[in-house]
């Protein structure tokens, strides 16, 4: 073979080239196996306090958007942040979500601060894990969320208890505290069939001393609300451990009660202690969330005169169909599918539960090839996907007609992107009994008055959702020409 100037050059040239791009392949490799280890993108923002005082300023306001919107545009929809105390990673993204909301007990597992499991309980269903958590879940939703046990039972109480309130109502109504001694009444009910008395006015007292504790600064030597709701949270064990002893005693009862006690025919007998944690985070899961819905509905119903109107037509209808002093039947909460139109948009624009706190159990790869490591803090954002313009048309605008006539919330729960009530082993088990007791509400509402607010108010989301004044309106009780 003859060796030109020419041909050593052109050899010279591709093994330059072939050096190159090896050495290209080499890089990139190394560089995509540091981007899987690596966290997700993001700020940790100042020592100690992280980001945490922009995430409550901004969900101090009307419009909290902006905090992960800044965020999601800089980084992608799953970033780094350090808030309350800790490096956190937060997603807003529906896949991640679900990954997350799927994998709890295998890659995740809920994490709660100290401060909030000292006032639920050590027993509570929220804290539990494994097996244990599986059984208790399994229970309370054949309780709870049963179609046939809300049909059969609950309904008719949701429904007397509603009207029972409503009696009392003229002039100015302060609409949350009045929804939320409902959902109290309602509760109290439903886990140990006690109707509204002096004890269960008394035991609400202390309890919202206890609800108080949750928003607090939990610093026991510091805070005087928090050490305040801890002995608030005494009293009410106390209270209930009473009542646990004597239905020991006593006859079998059909309420979540009944059904924890009857744990013991299978075998396993609870303590009165973990009877009272169990019911005592009860309690707490269902009451500010549903009152908080019950009041922000009426509000976005207020401020939509044709979704009003739409409304009260249906449950008009449903009215004219009965005789005086009715109860509500199952078929009738079946026909009010502009309802639940309303109720899954108020769900979706409120986010009540604005998102899930979870701790990686091991090193989790995720979105983009980045990993999130074992021990981590997680947050997965349901609001973030419930506010995002991709997932949902106008996704800022109150417009409960984008939900399918029959009121389901199927074809945005095939894509995973409306998780109000959770998902995966944890979903929250009062989700059908929400439903009932918001429709119910709605109806006693707006088939037995009309209102006008009694004063400005606006919806915050910092330390919870709510409406800065607690929505006082002015109510007037419809006349039967009107009907
Ligand atoms: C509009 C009303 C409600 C909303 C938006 C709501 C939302 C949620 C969400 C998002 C979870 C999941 C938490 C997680 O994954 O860590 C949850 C869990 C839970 N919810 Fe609800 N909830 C509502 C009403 C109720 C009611 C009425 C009850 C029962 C009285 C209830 C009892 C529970 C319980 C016990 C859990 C814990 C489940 C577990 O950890 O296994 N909720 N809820």
């Amino acid at each position: 073979m003859e060796y030109t100037a020419d041909s050593i050059f052109s050899q010279f040239l591709w093994l330059i080239l072939f050096l190159s791009a090896s050495a290209a392949v080499v890089v990139a490799r190394a560089a995509a196996s540091r981007r899987r280890r690596r966290l997700p993108p993001g700020s940790l923002g100042l020592p100690l306090i992280g980001e945490t005082l922009q995430l409550i300023s901004a969900y101090r306001t009307e419009n909290p958007e902006p905090f992960i919107d800044e965020r999601v545009a800089k980084c992608g929809a799953v970033f780094t942040t350090h808030v309350f105390g800790e490096a956190t990673v937060f997603s807003a993204d529906p896949e991640t979500n679900r990954t997350v909301l799927q994998n709890e007990g295998r890659l995740f597992e809920s994490s709660y601060p100290g401060s909030i499991s000292n006032l639920l309980g050590r027993h509570s269903l929220l804290l539990m894990r494994g097996g244990h958590h599986k059984r208790m879940h399994s229970l309370t939703a054949a309780t709870f969320a049963n179609a046939a046990v809300i049909r059969d039972h609950l309904l008719l109480d949701v429904d007397r208890l509603v009207r029972l309130n409503m009696d009392a109502w003229t002039g100015r109504v302060t609409l949350m505290d009045q929804a939320k001694k409902i959902t109290f009444e309602l509760t109290v009910k439903q886990l140990m069939s006690i109707d509204p008395c002096e004890w269960s006015e008394d035991l609400m007292k202390e309890y919202m001393l206890v609800i108080e504790g949750f928003f607090t600064v939990p610093l026991p030597f510091l805070s005087i609300s928090y050490t305040r709701a801890i002995q608030a949270r005494r009293k009410v064990a106390e209270a209930l451990a009473t009542v646990v002893r004597e239905r020991r005693k006593g006859p079998r009862k059909y309420d979540m009660l009944g059904a924890l006690l009857d744990e013991e025919n299978s075998g396993r007998v609870l303590t009165d202690e973990e009877i009272v944690d169990f019911m005592v985070a009860l309690l707490v899961a269902g009451y500010e969330t549903t009152s908080t819905i019950m009041t922000l509905a009426v509000k976005y119903l207020t401020e939509t005169p044709l979704a009003l109107a739409q409304l009260k037509n249906e449950q008009d209808e449903i009215m004219a169909r009965k005789r005086e002093d009715y109860s509500l039947q199952w078929e009738d909460y079946k026909s009010m599918s502009f309802t639940q139109c309303v109720i899954n948009e108020t769900l979706r624009m409120a986010n009540i539960i604005s998102g899930v706190f979870r701790r990686t159990t091991t090193d989790v790869a995720v979105n983009e090839g980045y990993t999130i490591p074992k021990g981590m803090r997680v947050f997965a954002s349901f609001r973030a996907v419930h506010m995002n313009y991709r997932h949902f048309k106008d996704a800022r605008t109150f417009n409960p007609w984008r939900w399918p006539s029959n009121g389901s919330e199927i074809t945005n729960c095939a894509t995973n992107v409306f998780t109000p009530f959770g998902g995966g082993p944890r979903r929250c088990p009062g989700a059908e009994l929400a439903r009932v007791e918001l429709s119910v509400f709605l109806h006693r509402l707006v088939t037995q008055f009309s209102w006008i607010p009694a004063e400005q108010d606006k919806v915050v989301f910092f330390p919870t959702t709510r409406t800065q004044k607690r929505y006082p309106i002015i109510v007037q009780r419809r006349s039967n020409h009107e009907l």
